[in-house]
């Protein structure tokens, strides 16, 4: 495994665990400094069990020197980032083509190289040609192989997926990496295969998919507020046919994290670069910047446009619970904005401490929900972490005429008003 962050070290555990022999490969000294401790380096829920395990029986091992890591390998898989260029839209793939340099450079045996990143479509043909250079074309396969793991839950999604999608368009190459999913196709997973280029696009097609959901259930309930009707009602209903489907159809905050925004914007560069305007999802991302604004004016208003000097607690900074990722996080544009206007901002987040946030002027860290709330003016629930399901918000305050606005609608509003408490939810009057 080449790159070992969230992907990499996930599928390279869980490799390891189905008793393959598993080199995990960083150029981040750090990062493999602390593993050889097994001590991992982001939060995600039953990694450390799994790589201290595998760690300790010996068939997965951590290094930087990615030359031997490449030598000692039959199957190579390509796992790292893919972010967006700065001041683009279009991924960034010089950390993907450097890899294929190096593996060109130590071809020493036959190698199915499989990209496990996130890549637009015909760039498994650009790695061919990169490798082909230097090296003779019987000597190794590309092929691709996408993954559609969610942090937080990462480890039973890579065990039990919805599906495996191997794109190549080699039988035998399909066969052989389909042998490696083998333990997991004999418990139930789907397996799907394709051309390379298919697999490739699969992915994209996936996740964009996946955010026109949330911004098209997000847009039905800005008219749900206006309208007085309860967007749950709507959710579980349209859920119900089977066309539709029930999930990720919960209205709330921006979609943000690692993936869905760099991949929508993405795969719009590789619509335009062959001339096909991919429309709807060019307006999922202009509604999903929209809906930060959205939401941001509504915690305004609900101040009565005073900001200055109100103390506001934000419960949850992660895009979504059981991680520490803060990639493009929605509060990531709400803070700036509160702080500008002379807010104080207590946050807890129970992954720890934020570097992103806390370097602002009035920004300060607690370490649990109490001290977060106390005397606050406005509590703002950003992630649905489990610890903020079941709060007594009056115990919590100790102050009065204190608001809550519960992006994620935790509550229920009618038990909250019978309470006496002044509740604002998404989509819900
Ligand atoms: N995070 C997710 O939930 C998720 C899910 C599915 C797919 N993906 C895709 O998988 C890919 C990896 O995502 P991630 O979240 O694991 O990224 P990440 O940023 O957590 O990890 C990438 C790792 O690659 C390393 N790296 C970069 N260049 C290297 C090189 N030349 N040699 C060795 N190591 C190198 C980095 O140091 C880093 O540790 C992306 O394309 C992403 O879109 C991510």
């Amino acid at each position: 495994m080449i790159g070992t962050g969230y992907v990499g070290l996930v599928s390279g555990a869980c490799f390891a665990d189905m008793g393959n022999s598993v080199y995990c490969v960083d150029k981040d000294k750090d990062k493999i400094k602390s593993l050889d401790n097994c001590d991992i380096p982001f939060y995600e829920p039953g990694l450390s069990e799994l790589v201290t395990k595998n760690f300790h029986s010996g068939r997965l091992k951590f290094t930087t020197d990615i030359k031997s890591a490449i030598r000692k390998s039959d199957i190579i898989f390509i796992c790292v980032g893919t972010p967006t260029v700065k001041n683009s839209n279009s991924a960034n793939l010089n950390y993907v083509y450097k890899v294929a340099t190096e593996i060109s450079k130590n071809i020493n045996k036959f190698k199915i190289i499989i990209t496990k990143s996130t890549v637009p479509v015909t760039t498994g043909d650009k790695i061919e040609k990169i490798i082909s250079k230097k090296s003779n074309k019987k000597m190794f396969e590309v092929a691709s192989n996408p993954e559609f793991l969610r942090e937080g839950e990462a480890i039973r999604d890579f065990r039990f997926p919805d599906r495996i999608v191997i794109g190549s368009n080699k039988k035998s190459v399909i066969n052989k990496i389909r042998s490696l999913y083998d333990p997991l196709i004999k418990k139930g997973a789907k397996f799907f295969s394709t051309n390379r280029r298919g697999a490739e696009l699969i992915k994209y097609a996936a996740n964009a998919f996946l955010a026109t959901k949330i911004s098209y259930i997000n847009e039905i309930a800005n008219l749900c507020e206006k309208t007085d009707v309860n967007i749950e009602d709507v959710s579980i209903a349209i859920g119900m046919d089977q066309r539709i489907g029930s999930r990720f159809l919960r209205a709330g905050p921006a979609y943000g994290g690692s993936c869905f925004p760099k991949d929508t914007r993405a795969l719009t560069v590789t619509g335009d670069l062959f001339n096909t305007n991919l429309s709807i999802i060019k307006s999922v991302i202009k509604s999903n910047e929209k809906r930060k604004d959205i939401l941001t004016k509504k915690i305004k208003r609900i101040l009565s446009n005073k900001i200055k000097n109100k103390k506001i607690s934000i419960l949850g900074v992660t895009f979504k619970p059981n991680t520490d990722d803060m990639r493009e996080s929605s509060i990531l544009k709400m803070i700036p904005y509160l702080v500008k206007l002379g807010a104080i901002i207590k946050y807890y987040d129970p992954s720890g401490k934020k570097t992103d946030i806390s370097n602002y002027k009035n920004v300060y860290y607690c370490d649990d929900v109490n001290e977060a709330c106390y005397k606050s003016d406005l509590i703002i629930i950003h992630t649905e972490w489990e610890e903020f399901k079941t709060l007594d918000f009056k115990k919590l305050v100790k102050k009065k005429n204190f608001k809550i606005y519960d992006l994620r609608n935790l509550y229920s509003p009618k038990l909250m008003k019978k309470k006496g408490l002044n509740y604002f939810s998404i989509g819900r009057v």
